[in-house]
């Protein structure tokens, strides 16, 4: 496995790339600083006059949670958002017309010890496949804020394509996509079903620290965990998805060696060029019916696999 930086690929070469367990760090997209001085100036709106990395010492747990239960769902809909992350995409070289994206999830790792459940859940060994993640997802990941060892996330890569025990057979996509608009009111007490290793202790653990104003790429069946954050600082970053629609038709993409979950999350993408989902009866044939009754009315603020 190799970390590639600024790998100068095709964009076909470049999500084999991934689908093989290479990681990858874009770090000369324009798009991306823009999108961080976006969102810094909100979290600076939100916490004034607060710094936003130190605005845990400033707000309790519940205060906090209610701030961020209202911002969050307000940038990821944000139009302002989506076309940011559009050139992301378009910028890094995928092509509009057969990529497909997911909103932009903004993520918040507060020191251990503040608020870290519901809306700041920090995640545990996991690999988004097992929260029915397609083969084909890419993972982009940037941070708002310098990241550190201490706050960020950590890769275990000679797991990738190799079965480790997890608990993913507890998820199913449709029963949590019922669930979500709870996640905000959970304060101290984690309820939801989060697919997670089971006794993991990886033999090596990799963290890539990005540069704000840079963006790392990787498969959506790559091992990572959110890092404890015993930085002091508030950590916050921003991920969101692709999937390339030909790679899905054609079913290429990652290995998928020990995902259990049932159910699929391909319903909360669109595609870049004009919108669209993809069409239910390629969803049905690829994944299956959903069950009766199932609610298929995607918002798209899913609560998956933070990182
Ligand atoms: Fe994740």
């Amino acid at each position: 496995m190799t970390v590639f930086v600024d790998p100068g690929l095709p964009a076909d070469a470049m999500r084999q790339s991934l689908y093989d367990g290479n990681l990858i760090v874009l770090t000369r997209l324009r798009s991306v600083s823009d999108f961080v001085d976006y969102t810094k100036e909100q979290l600076a709106d939100l916490f004034k006059p607060h710094d936003p990395e130190h605005a845990h010492e400033h707000f309790e747990p519940p205060q906090m949670a209610e701030m961020l239960g209202a911002w969050k769902p307000a940038f990821i809909h944000a139009e302002a958002s989506r076309k940011h992350i559009c050139s992301i995409i378009t910028e890094a070289g995928l092509p509009a017309e057969h990529t497909h994206y997911d909103v932009p999830k903004p993520r918040t790792a507060f020191p251990v010890g503040h608020l870290t459940t519901g809306i700041a859940f920090a995640f545990p060994w996991h690999r988004d496949v097992w929260y029915s993640a397609p083969a084909q997802q890419i993972n982009w990941w940037l941070p708002i804020f310098a990241a550190r060892p201490d706050n960020s996330m950590s890769f275990d890569l000679p797991s990738f394509g190799k079965a480790v025990p997890n608990s993913s057979d507890a998820f199913d996509y449709y029963r949590i996509n019922a669930s979500r608009l709870s996640t905000a009111t959970q304060v101290t007490k984690e309820v939801q079903a989060r697919p997670a290793a089971i006794d993991h202790t990886p033999a090596h653990d990799l963290v890539v620290l990005p540069s704000p104003g840079s963006v790392l790429l990787f498969s959506g069946a790559q091992l990572h965990r959110s890092i404890p954050n015993t930085s002091g600082r508030a950590r916050y970053s921003v991920d969101f998805r692709t999937v390339d629609a030909r790679d899905l038709l054609a079913g290429k993409g990652a290995p998928l060696a020990d995902v259990h979950c049932t159910g699929t999350a391909i319903r909360d993408f669109r595609n870049i060029a004009d919108g669209s989902a993809f069409a239910e009866e390629t969803v049905v044939s690829l994944f299956g019916a959903p069950p009766e009754g199932a609610m298929l009315v995607f918002s798209g603020a899913n609560t998956a696999t933070d990182d």
